[in-house]
């Protein structure tokens, strides 16, 4: 299918970790211009140029962005830096997030305070600068990389479940509000995907967590990043807003 996302200007959070990489890759192949927003890990958007299926003509539209999204004055500079060369932006994709792995009475003040600074606050942060533009446009769509562990389980990951539960209200909340400026707002919530995030879980559930998922193996970021540009298309999506959609292979049903 068409997704129409041919020069759309997209912003990705997260775009160094392994399922922002994917959505990258993903846009990249639809012809998008995407912005590809580091923390730390600049080298690690280098490897999406090199990544199967990338040519020239999207290499010119990969542009990496230093953002550190807990920090307003680095949140502010990345968004003016898109909006001088281009002056609107299409999709905003928050995927920055951290996690724990760690029991509620072990978790000190201070890392619950950062889990919810990054994986919560700093969406809200993103939303409110991508927003301006889209008014002026009356168009745009957002998608907030949730997780499942925000509606199920949470054990050992009390912060991060509740940060993504916020995450999943939110973006229900204000698709009511900004859906009659012509905005969607959408959330995917994987379960278990193949990243660097997801080892410290994986080895406290052991080898044998693939048997109760019913598709009996974790998720590729691949598979996280096909649902972000449907949800991202206004084409593919054009009626869908407010939506969680969970991306986890069955475990949760
Ligand atoms: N993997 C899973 O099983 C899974 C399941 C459900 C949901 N998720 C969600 O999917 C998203 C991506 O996870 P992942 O598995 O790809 O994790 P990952 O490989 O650890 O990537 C995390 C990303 O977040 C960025 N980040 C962290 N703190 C930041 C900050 N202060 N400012 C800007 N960026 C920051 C990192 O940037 P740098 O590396 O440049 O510092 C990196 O790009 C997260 O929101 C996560 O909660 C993952």
């Amino acid at each position: 299918m068409e997704l129409n996302l041919k020069d759309k200007i997209v912003l990705i959070t997260g775009a160094s970790g392994g399922i922002g990489t994917a959505i990258c890759h993903e846009f990249l192949v639809e012809g998008s211009i995407v912005y590809a927003c580091y923390n730390g890990n600049e080298n690690k958007i280098k490897t999406i140029l090199e990544s199967d299926g990338i040519n020239q003509e999207m290499k010119n539209k990969l542009f990496p962005l230093k953002m550190n999204v807990t920090d307003q004055n680095s949140v502010k500079e990345g968004f003016r830096i898109i909006l001088n060369k281009f002056v609107k932006i299409d999709v905003l994709v928050n995927c920055a997030g951290i996690s724990n792995e760690r029991p509620f009475l072990l978790t000190e003040e201070e890392e619950w305070e950062k889990i919810m600074t990054v994986n919560l606050s700093s969406i809200a942060r993103l939303c409110r600068h991508a927003l301006k533009p889209m008014f002026r446009e009356k168009k745009g769509a957002i998608v907030n990389v949730s997780s499942v562990l925000g509606s199920r389980f949470g054990r050992g990951n009390i912060p991060y479940a509740v940060s993504k539960a916020g995450i999943n209200r939110f973006t229900q909340a204000l698709a009511t509000e900004i859906g009659p400026k012509g905005i969607r707002i959408n959330a995917v919530c994987p379960g278990i995907i193949e990243t660097t995030m997801s080892h410290a879980l994986k080895s406290r559930l052991g080898d044998n967590v693939t048997d109760i998922i019913p598709l009996q193996r974790n998720g590729k970021p691949e598979e996280v990043a096909k649902a972000v540009v449907f949800l991202a298309s206004e084409k593919a999506a054009s009626y869908i807003t407010g939506t969680t959609l969970i991306i986890d292979g069955g475990i949760s049903v």
